[in-house]
């Protein structure tokens, strides 16, 4: 969750020089009605990995209007089996409509308990702010998902990447040990994230 707004809107200056919690506004001069639409109407391209899945973002960075006020989307499309992997955002609670597909959503809590269901159009799920969770397309067609976000800027932290795939990368005796498995595991798992 954000902070509140201390006025009506602030369309971000992306290109500002400084850096603030948030981003400096443009003059309200310069602001025009298209500013506060945005077109999520496109597919995203999934077949470029394995995952199969493509997300859209609409947040600050592609959408400046919603700059500071605490609100943004993601269209998620999926091929058949698609994968949103596991991940979380570490400032926003996430709600997601199912347009598309039968999607299973899955999220863990942080007593280690696993909710889950498969869903199909016009249902919704809600993930609860910080928590891992995922999406998979178990149809046999495509799958699209919107999802909303209560942060301009929930920020993502996929676990595979995480941990396999960051630079520099994690020492495999930190993650050799943790998942107490042998250096081959980790290197292969490396491998296949660029790390
Ligand atoms: C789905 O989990 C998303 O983050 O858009
Ligand atoms: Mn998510």
């Amino acid at each position: 969750a954000d902070p509140d707004s201390l006025q009506d809107f602030c369309v971000a200056d992306l290109n500002a020089s400084i850096s603030i919690n948030g981003f400096p506004c443009i003059p309200a001069s310069k602001v025009s009605a298209s500013d506060f639409f945005f077109d999520l109407s496109k597919e995203g391209i999934t077949n470029t990995s394995n995952l199969n899945f493509s997300v859209t973002p609409a947040n600050v960075l592609s959408f400046p209007a919603v700059n500071t006020l605490g609100i943004s989307m993601n269209r998620v499309d999926y091929g058949p089996g698609g994968l949103n992997p596991p991940h979380s955002h570490p400032r926003a609670t996430e709600m997601g409509l199912v347009v598309k597909g039968r999607i299973l959503v899955g999220f863990v809590t942080t007593s280690n308990v696993y909710y889950s269901k498969v869903l199909t159009r016009g249902e919704i799920f809600v993930i609860p702010s910080g928590l891992v969770h995922f999406q998979k397309n178990v149809g046999k067609g495509k799958g699209i998902v919107f999802t909303s976000f209560n942060s301009h800027m929930p920020g993502v932290v996929i676990l595979s990447t995480t941990l396999f795939g960051s630079q520099p990368p994690m020492p495999n005796e930190v993650l050799t040990q943790a998942f107490q498995v042998d250096d081959a595991v980790v290197n292969s798992i490396k491998s296949k994230f660029g790390s």
